[in-house]
């Protein structure tokens, strides 16, 4: 009785295992039905966002970015990159032509953890205290003498409400910033008050978002660039708009024809986005519950934390692990390049799955049946993410007329005669992480159809943030002014 008791428990405890597992799976599949349910909502929001101030989890931001560089842009520029664990300083010559683009000087720095959540003064001091180091490094070179103004596009990767392209207010923070007494104060003044403060003169000539520099810098390149979304720790997208769409702002019809809108679409939220009880919890636990559900199920801040919390689930619903490791606790201690590595194991005793549980989160000796589970669950949560981010991009296209659903291309049924469309893409989650890429891309073809996927491109662009800014100062003001000569 004793050995059929143990292997009963036994038997239990892989019931339990699995059963994790599949409420998981379950949880989070994504049909290619709902999928196209997410991508319509996307669609919808859209349009309410275009339409009022506040009918919508889309914020639908007007960039005043107008006009899109076309080769020409001549100059030196800065530009500011406030990344989301670090930031970057680079000086960006712009030749006159698309192949005399150079970056010529790049400087970058991890933001200390503790100005993350302190207060704007400090984090605005800190980089002007960078700015002013890399402004001096220059003094070489004569015609870059302290004594001039130069001209800044500040990347400012969070939702900013502009007043102008180079101005504009923080709405709310995202991607764990939390300083509170920034929100609702004008960025550019910001900035400008610390460099002044260090005697630099320096002036902010654009405010963009990183998705609004890679769609700039791959507009630059390739005219087919109609949007741009950014896979990184926090996700986001932009596209090209026509100012009638702009309903909310029927001033801008006088002044331009197109205009950059960016979504933020990380705050969407639909009922038919598939999310589970880990889902809920790491919101309920966030600093921003209810807000960025799109973001929390699909960027590489929260994939890592999403599979803790399963492991965390696994490990207490059976003794598979023998003592539940306190690590398991420790929110995101588990990194999404972790996740990455783990999923694309392909040992064939999951040598890296057993270090990184082993080495990470302290539990040692896994069985290899266990670590397959855990390559699954890396497996499901990736492919869900992946696969509502293709849903996004689905309905970015919707709403632009791309996704082959309108009439032209119905009578055509040729879909040669479409025409190309390309979004550019930055990001680790996209550019780093294989399968979610693959992932990512069949889920897209699944969407539209293979006939109208062929004529959509998804094209990596780097350094949208470096010199997509730079390239949003120069084509916004005249060069003979603006730059530094
Ligand atoms: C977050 C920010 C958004 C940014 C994105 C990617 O979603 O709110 O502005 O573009 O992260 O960095």
């Amino acid at each position: 009785t004793v050995l059929v008791g143990r292997r009963i428990r036994r038997r239990m405890k892989w019931w339990r295992l699995i059963r994790v597992v599949k409420d998981l799976e379950h949880g989070c599949e994504s049909t290619v039905w709902t999928l196209r349910q997410v991508a319509s909502a996307m669609t919808v929001e859209m349009r309410a966002g275009l339409a009022t101030h506040s009918g919508s989890k889309l914020e639908m931001l007007v960039t005043f970015v107008d006009k899109l560089p076309n080769g020409s842009e001549k100059g030196t520029y800065y530009a500011l990159d406030l990344l989301d664990t670090n930031f970057r300083v680079s000086r960006v010559q712009l030749g006159g032509t698309r192949s005399s683009t150079l970056v010529c000087d790049v400087y970058q720095q991890p933001i200390p953890q503790n100005l993350v959540t302190g207060t704007s003064e400090d984090l605005f001091d800190f980089i002007a205290s960078s700015l002013k180091e890399f402004v001096e490094r220059e003094r070489d070179v004569p015609e870059h003498s302290l004594d001039i103004t130069r001209k800044l596009g500040f990347t400012f990767s969070f939702p900013v409400k502009q007043t102008s392209v180079s101005s504009g207010t923080l709405l709310k923070w995202t991607k764990g910033f939390v300083i509170k007494d920034m929100v609702g104060r004008e960025i550019a003044e910001c900035l400008e008050k610390a460099t002044t403060k260090k005697g630099l003169k320096m002036r902010v000539a654009a405010l963009v978002n990183d998705s609004v520099g890679t769609l700039t810098l791959g507009h630059y390149h390739d005219i087919d660039v109609v949007a741009a979304v950014i896979l990184g720790r926090g996700t986001n997208a932009c596209y090209l708009e026509r100012t009638d769409a702009i309903i909310k702002f029927p001033e801008l019809l006088a002044s331009s024809s197109d205009m950059v809108i960016n979504i933020e679409w990380g705050n969407f939220y639909s009922i038919y986005l598939p999310r589970t009880v880990h889902d809920k919890e790491l919101d309920a636990d966030s600093p921003n519950p209810n807000n960025q559900v799109f973001e929390k199920l699909i960027s590489g801040m929260y994939l890592g934390d999403i599979v803790r919390r399963v492991i965390l689930r696994m490990s207490r619903e059976s003794d598979t692990f023998e003592a539940i490791s306190s690590k398991l606790s420790v929110p995101f201690i588990l990194r999404t390049e972790m996740i990455a590595a783990m999923h694309e194991d392909d040992s064939d005793d999951l040598t890296e799955v057993g270090s990184i549980l082993r080495d990470v989160l302290e539990i040692p000796d896994v069985p290899l049946k266990v670590r397959r589970f855990i390559v699954k669950v890396c497996d499901v949560v990736t492919r869900r993410a992946a696969r509502l981010a293709a849903a996004g991009i689905a309905g970015i296209l919707k709403k632009i007329g791309r996704d082959g659903t309108d009439g032209i291309t119905d009578r055509c049924r040729d879909y040669h005669e479409m025409r190309k469309t390309v979004v550019a893409i930055d990001g680790s989650l996209y550019t780093d992480y294989t399968m979610f890429r693959e992932y990512m891309h069949e889920a897209l073809t699944e969407i539209l159809g293979e006939g109208v996927a062929q004529h959509v491109i998804l094209k990596v662009i780097k350094d949208g943030s470096a010199i997509g800014a730079a390239l949003v100062v120069a084509s916004h003001s005249s060069y003979l002014v603006d730059s530094v000569q």
